[in-house]
């Protein structure tokens, strides 16, 4: 291994760290903490562990935090007359609703029922519209991690070649509109993409966030690029039944090349909990005024 290892879990408690701070000002002026609301709905294993340690993490950094639990059979109505009632609630700076939704829900219908101004995901078409746009805006979380950590090693990525790997709405997109707004050249590739691999090689900087397990191979990558890897895929472990964490990039080749790389776990995901911490502060501040 020759590149660098990027330390997310010590960069995102460096921020929650500093996020703590800010809270406490935040309360010292205003007399109340920030708040963030969750809201699950159903049982997904997965989403469960995330939004209990968004709650955790919410609290350690001395905000108040207000977990909503809904069964999985909820009607759209009535998580949107929740969504209506935290838009009211002057104790809620941020409003967090956990994805995937379960089918009967239209995902969409229940972000924008969320008052922009407490967006905290950044997924509200006005959010996403001023981040477009150049305005401020609140951004998705994950996008905000992996900038923090590409300016944390590179400083300027003014005329860097970047490509982003993945066109969603959570990730992808959002990374690219971050991207050119540090004056990086960006090119936003995807499922469809012809010569995927001679697109990665031309990349200073490279995003991967496909979904497909250990998918980027070492020789695709250029020589002394920072690979950033935003995927979180179980797959089987060498045990018989064990499974572990791998990204959407063969780690262990793409380190021999690059010059820094995530690792998964320990990259971007703790990045991401950080963020949706401080994206909470800025709401809240904007709010108080
Ligand atoms: N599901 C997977 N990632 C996210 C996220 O960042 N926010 C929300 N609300 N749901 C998710």
């Amino acid at each position: 291994m020759t590149a660098k290892r990027i330390d997310g879990k010590a960069a995102g408690l460096a921020l929650r760290e500093q996020v703590a701070v800010a809270a406490a000002e935040f309360q010292a002026r205003t007399g109340r903490a920030p708040g963030l609301a969750t809201v699950l709905v159903g049982e997904d294993p997965a989403s469960s562990v995330y939004v209990r340690s968004k709650g955790k993490a919410t609290a350690e950094a001395g905000m108040e935090s207000f977990a909503h639990h809904l069964p999985a059979d909820t009607s759209e109505e009535a998580l949107l007359d929740l969504v209506v009632l935290l838009n009211n609630d002057d104790r809620v700076d941020g409003i967090l609703v956990q994805l995937p939704l379960p089918p009967h829900m239209d995902s969409s219908r229940v972000i924008a029922a969320i008052d922009p101004a407490k967006d905290v995901d950044g997924f509200h078409p006005v959010n996403a519209g001023r981040l477009a746009t150049g305005l401020d805006a609140l951004v998705p979380c994950t996008p905000l991690g992996c900038l923090h950590l590409l300016k944390n090693e590179l400083g300027s990525l003014s005329g860097k070649d970047a490509v982003v790997i993945g066109r969603s709405n959570i990730v992808g997109k959002p990374m690219a509109m971050l991207l050119i707004g540090e004056s990086a050249t960006v090119t936003v590739a995807h499922s469809r993409t012809r010569d995927l691999p001679d697109v990665v090689r031309r990349a200073d900087i490279v995003v991967a966030a496909v979904g497909r397990p250990e998918m980027i191979r070492g020789d695709w990558i250029k020589p002394g690029a920072v690979v950033i890897d935003v995927g979180i895929n179980r797959v089987a472990a060498a045990d018989e039944g064990k499974t572990r964490l791998v990204g959407d990039v063969a780690f262990g080749e793409a380190a021999e090349v690059a010059s820094a790389i995530t690792p998964v776990p320990g990259g971007v995901g703790p990045m991401t909990i950080a963020m949706l911490l401080r994206n909470t502060l800025v709401a809240a501040h904007r709010r108080a005024g």
